[in-house]
C-alpha cells in the first residue's frame, strides 16, 4: 500500500475504534435522565397536539369535524398508555433535568397509572360520542375528557396556568 493510503486507512481505523469505544461506554446516567425526560415530554406534547383541535372546536375557533374529534381522541387513548411506561423507564429525581413533573410521581406509581387509565377511558368515551357525528353530543363530553388531563396535572405537575 502506498504510504498515503496507509495513513488514511490507519486514521479511519482510529475513528472507528473511538466510535466503538464510546458506543460501548454508552450514555451516562445524566444523559439517560435528559433523554427519559425529553421522551415523556414528547408524549405529552403529542397529547396536546391532538387535544388542540378538539378544544378549538368547542371554542368555535376550529370548524366542528366529528371524524377529526374521534380520530384524535383515539390517538390520545393510545398515547395515554405510554404515560406510566415513560415514568417507570427512569426515576429522574435528583438529576439536572428541566421538568414540570413533581417528585411524588415516583412515590405513587399506582395512583399515577390510575390517572393515566382514567384519561384512556375518558378518551374512549369521548371517541364514542364523536362517532355519533353529532356536534352537541360530542362537545358535551369534552368537560369530562379534558378533566382527565387536569385531574392529573393538579396532583402531579408543577402548578402553572394549566
Ligand atoms: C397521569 C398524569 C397526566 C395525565 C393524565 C396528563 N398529563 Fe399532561 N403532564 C403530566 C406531567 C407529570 C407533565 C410534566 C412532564 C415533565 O415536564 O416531565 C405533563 C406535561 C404536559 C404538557 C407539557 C409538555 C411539555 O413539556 O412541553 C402538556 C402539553 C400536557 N401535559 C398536556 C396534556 C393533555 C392535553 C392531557 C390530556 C389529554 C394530559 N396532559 C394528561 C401528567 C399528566
Amino acid at each position: 500500500m502506498p504510504l498515503r493510503t496507509t495513513i488514511i486507512a490507519a486514521s479511519m481505523f482510529c475513528v472507528l475504534l473511538a466510535t466503538a469505544i464510546s458506543a460501548e461506554e454508552g450514555p451516562t446516567p445524566e444523559q439517560r435522565a435528559v433523554t427519559a425526560t425529553e421522551n415523556r415530554q414528547a408524549v405529552f406534547k403529542l397529547l396536546g397536539v391532538n387535544m388542540g383541535p378538539i378544544v378549538g372546536m368547542a371554542r368555535g375557533s376550529v370548524p366542528f369535524d366529528a371524524e377529526v374529534a374521534e380520530r384524535n381522541a383515539r390517538r390520545i387513548a393510545m398515547l395515554s398508555t405510554m404515560i406510566p411506561e415513560r415514568f417507570a423507564a427512569m426515576d429522574t429525581r435528583g438529576f439536572d433535568v428541566t421538568t414540570e413533573a413533581l417528585p411524588i410521581i415516583w412515590d405513587n406509581p399506582d395512583d399515577f397509572a390510575e390517572k393515566a387509565k382514567a384519561l384512556h377511558d375518558a378518551a374512549i368515551t369521548f371517541a364514542e360520542l364523536a362517532a355519533t357525528g353529532e356536534q352537541a353530543t360530542t362537545l358535551g363530553g369534552l368537560r369530562a375528557f379534558g378533566g382527565a388531563c387536569g385531574n392529573c396535572h393538579d396532583t402531579y405537575r408543577v402548578d402553572d396556568d394549566d
